[in-house]
């Protein structure tokens, strides 16, 4: 990993990213149970779970990431266990039907083999667990998706592997799971490229 990718970017991405966290905190008040988040970052997310919540696994490939995440986890304060472990959400380390709720924010964009981590997703979920997402993805106007596709290798090279034209409502979908609910819409706070958004609760039938 390069000094780029586990140093400068880290930061970057969170102020890139704080426009988004209002809409994400309301969403991540909809978890329940043991809940594992899929590339916790720097756990930028960790403070918004609520009493719902009895257990917060989260795995994140980037070891610096995980470190401030860590941090970030000993100070929450809303007392419900968390931790935090190196993984890659495309081979989860846990066992089938494992959890209530699998949260996803922004993270979609960037996996690699996005279709295995869904599919890893759904697996790890019990019978009627619910995946929370809100992930940033292909805009459904043509003007902007062309700019998105022209720009799509430079911005991934630039994000470490961040994706702007992916349809990750189809690949929720193609994984086996079914809304319960979705906003799709315009980001009006972030740049037009990565302002086209899919967030909501989907479950495992
Ligand atoms: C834009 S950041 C979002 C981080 C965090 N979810 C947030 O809301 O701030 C994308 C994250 O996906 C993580 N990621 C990349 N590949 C991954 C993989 N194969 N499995 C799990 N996480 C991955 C990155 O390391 C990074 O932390």
């Amino acid at each position: 990993m390069s000094f780029y990718e586990s140093h400068i970017f880290p930061p970057v991405m969170e102020w890139a990213t704080r426009g988004f966290r209002r809409q994400i905190a309301d969403l991540i008040g909809q978890a329940e149970g043991r809940v594992l988040e899929i590339g916790a970052g720097t756990g930028a997310n960790l403070g918004f779970y609520q009493s719902s919540v009895r257990e917060i696994v989260g795995i994140e490939p980037v070891e610096t990431m995980l470190e401030k995440a860590r941090g970030v986890a000993r100070s929450t304060g809303h007392g419900v266990p968390i931790s935090l472990t190196t993984g890659d959400a495309r081979a989860l380390p846990f066992a089938d039907a494992d959890f209530d709720t699998v949260v996803a924010c922004l993270v979609f964009c960037t996996i690699p083999e996005p279709e295995k981590a869904a599919q890893e997703a759904f697996r790890v979920l019990k019978p009627g667990g619910r995946l929370v997402f809100f992930e940033h993805v292909v805009s459904p106007h043509g003007t902007t998706r062309a700019w998105q596709n022209r720009l799509n290798p430079l911005w991934r090279k630039m994000a470490c592997g961040c994706e702007i034209n992916r349809d990750t409502r189809a690949l929720f979908e193609a994984a086996g799971f079914r809304y319960e609910s979705i906003d799709d819409f315009i980001h009006p706070k972030v740049p037009a490229l990565v302002a086209p958004v899919i967030a909501g609760v989907a479950f495992k039938p």
